[in-house]
């Protein structure tokens, strides 16, 4: 079967066409086959404000959608030419679904009158959690499409899709069963979570923030020291470069709730500390900043890492997922990965890391078409699918 995956929770526009296996699983079938992975970013807009504006979000979601959509179809070999006409009354309809999305709903139009139906046999969308006006984008233009070819629509959650994209690397998508329970930290710009996953679709929020996310500290200290945007990655390439001679920071940052008992973590305090600190520097040297930059950083993998091996240790899991944009910072996957060094005889020998490769760690496409894959059989009614900011993932 092939999916067609469409994601816009935040600030990227993806979609994603995959073609996974039909029905029950035949020795030496083939496992999953990305067709087409295709991610407009929007980074060069929020750049400036140092951060994604919702309504800006939206706007380049109705621009980037039908080009994106355009792009993946041409990858995959699967953009059609029409062969009869596209019914003048199909187009009312559809003006009616895209009537918050009137530019979107104008490039639409001018695709379905060119190209005909695709063979792809399921929609995945992302209704949830994230922007709810971008996630209505999404949403809304899965619903056209739906209607349009008759084409089946299944709901995917953001956060499960972070997870279960570490399954298209198994050379078996049906050993999953091997891997769990598995803890997983899900950990983003907009989401640190950990989870307690007792299979696919069996979910448990074991701790979550209280306040900012990991991905968000990351962003607002890098603004803080006017390093740009996101600030993640930006930090992380700048701690790469130990400072030649040693440079002593004025104060240690603090690591928010890292001996608490529970799972939850907070990091708008590590934020205010880096804006404390900062204040006091005078000359905010290269060195300095260097140095800022590798104290932020592991003080965000130490909370991080203490908690979630806690909930591994407290809950035997047999493996250990990464998801989200922060899992794609190389430290932390490095320091993770050590940890996992056990010496044979230790109870959680076995304990296995599955991470994504860093542009799967970020927001994309694929994620919702693994994750529509494993929910195939939850299909809805098109009209019933509705966006939800705050949506849970649970069981
Ligand atoms: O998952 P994602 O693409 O979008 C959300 O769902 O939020 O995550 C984006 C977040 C941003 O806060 C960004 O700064 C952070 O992930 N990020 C990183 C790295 N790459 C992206 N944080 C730390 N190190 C990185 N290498
Ligand atoms: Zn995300």
């Amino acid at each position: 079967m092939k999916i067609l995956a469409i994601e816009t929770s935040c600030d990227d526009t993806g979609i994603a066409i995959l073609s996974a296996p039909d029905g029950p699983h035949q020795a030496g079938e083939d496992n999953f086959v990305v067709l087409a992975n295709v991610i407009a970013s929007q980074i060069k807009v929020h750049q400036k404000y140092g951060g994604v504006y919702p309504a800006m979000a939206k706007r380049e979601h109705q621009k980037n959608l039908v080009p994106t959509f355009v792009k993946a179809l041409s990858e995959s070999k699967l953009l059609k030419n029409l062969s009869v006409n596209f019914a003048a009354a199909k187009n009312m309809d559809i003006a009616k679904i895209l009537e918050r999305e009137p530019e979107l709903y104008k490039k639409l139009v001018s695709f379905l009158k060119k190209y005909g139906k695709p063979d792809v046999d399921l929609i995945a969308v992302t209704n949830g959690p994230g922007l709810e006006p971008c996630l209505w984008v999404g949403v809304n233009f899965a619903k056209a499409l739906s209607y349009a070819w008759g084409i089946p629509v299944v709901p995917v959650n953001h956060i499960e899709g972070h997870i279960l994209v570490n399954f298209l690397q198994t050379t078996n998508y049906k050993l999953q069963t091997k891997f769990f329970p598995a803890i997983s930290l899900v950990v983003s710009g907009g989401h640190t979570q950990i989870i307690l996953v007792k299979g696919v679709g069996k979910y448990k929020v074991l701790g979550e923030t209280r306040d900012d996310a990991a991905g968000e500290c990351f962003d607002k200290c890098a603004k803080i020291l006017g390093l740009g945007y996101p600030g993640g990655p930006i930090i992380a390439k700048l701690a790469l470069q130990l400072p030649t001679t040693h440079y002593q920071l004025p104060t240690k940052l603090p690591r928010p709730m890292m001996h608490t008992k529970d799972y939850d973590f907070s990091f708008s305090g590590l934020k205010t500390a880096v804006l404390y600190a900062d204040r006091k520097v005078v000359n905010k040297t290269k060195k300095y900043k260097t140095a800022m930059a590798i104290e932020i950083q592991q003080a965000i993998i130490d909370v991080l890492i203490k908690k979630t091996m806690k909930a591994v240790k407290d809950y035997n899991a047999k493996t250990l997922i990464l998801g989200g944009g922060v899992s794609a910072n190389q430290e932390l996957r490095k320091q993770f990965a050590d940890k996992l060094q056990w010496p044979k005889g230790h109870p959680n020998y076995k304990l296995s890391l599955l991470v994504p490769p860093a542009n799967l760690s970020t927001d994309n496409g694929l994620m919702i078409a693994i994750a529509g894959f494993y929910h195939k059989k939850n299909t809805k009614d098109w009209q019933k699918i509705n966006a939800n900011g705050n949506l849970r993932i649970s069981e």
